[in-house]
């Protein structure tokens, strides 16, 4: 049974995400059909889900894949009270529900790379990206966009991505019960989207410096078609990334990093 269902998520204990859930067998882009209800004036925490999704995009026009059953593809509508400068946030938190909804629940060691991917090892498990629309400086709504491999097989996936994505069910060594996944991942996701609202960003700025495990290491960088080397030396959700360089410091934003990887091993 791989189709996610309403009913699943009624009495969820959640404050803000996940009030009002809705579930398509397939869908396009589970993003559009957020903007869709962001049109009908959808209110916030609203989040759409969909058991498989033929053309979901991801960043830098990148697609995702998601045959039927193979996780969650989920989006939710956000009406955060944040100038739009700050709506990396939104990205960043759905970056640590996930790394810690994997890490408390499967007991596995999930961190995140910069600045959106979760990852299990080298291979990726899970993509986050957010899109906004604006007038003004304060976006109407961002809609928030998650793809986490659950039951993704490996034969499912396509030869140039063998050895880059993985699934849950691939790396515990058995199905998973998507009924369990979803319910805990809206409340993650509803937990920690509570820290922006509560203005509580500091909070979120260490978790995620804490899950990424990239201060004092040695990375490079692809930016606007150059590549940098240097030592990070600061990571702010909003500010980005400060590398150390020859020629002294300097920032980088998320949203213009394409790649970023690290020079060392892990010690
Ligand atoms: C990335 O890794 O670049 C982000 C991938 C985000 C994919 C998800 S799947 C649900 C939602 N709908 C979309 O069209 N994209 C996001």
């Amino acid at each position: 049974m791989w189709m996610i269902e309403e009913s699943w998520f009624e009495n969820l204990p959640v404050k803000i995400i996940g009030k009002r859930v809705i579930c398509f067998k397939k869908a396009t882009s589970t993003n559009d059909l957020a903007w869709l209800e962001v049109s009908r004036n959808a209110p916030e925490g609203t989040i759409i889900f969909a058991g498989a999704q033929s053309k979901g995009r991801g960043r830098f026009g990148r697609t995702w894949l998601a045959p039927p059953g193979a996780g969650i593809c989920a989006s939710v509508v956000t009406r955060p009270n944040l100038n739009i400068e700050k709506a990396p946030l939104v990205l960043v938190v759905g970056a640590i529900a996930v790394c810690e909804l994997i890490r408390e629940r499967f007991n596995l060691p999930a961190t995140i790379r910069w600045p959106n991917d979760v990852m299990l090892g080298e291979k990726k498990i899970a993509g986050i990206i957010i899109e906004t629309k604006c007038i003004t400086r304060q976006p109407e709504a961002i809609v928030l966009g998650i793809g986490f491999n659950i039951n993704l097989s490996e034969a499912e996936i396509p030869a140039e991505l063998k050895g880059e994505i993985t699934s849950l069910a691939i790396e515990s060594g058995r199905p998973m019960e998507l009924k369990e996944v979803s319910r805990h991942f809206v409340i993650y996701l509803d937990k920690w989207y509570q820290k922006i609202t509560a203005g509580r960003f500091d909070e979120i700025a260490l978790a995620w410096q804490g899950m990424s495990g990239l201060l004092g290491r040695s990375v490079i960088l692809e930016t606007e078609g150059q590549k940098i080397a240097g030592l990070v030396t600061d990571l702010d959700p909003v500010a980005g990334i400060k590398l150390q360089l020859p020629e002294g410091e300097r920032q980088f934003r998320g949203e213009k990093i394409t790649l970023l990887r690290l020079v060392d091993p892990r010690p």
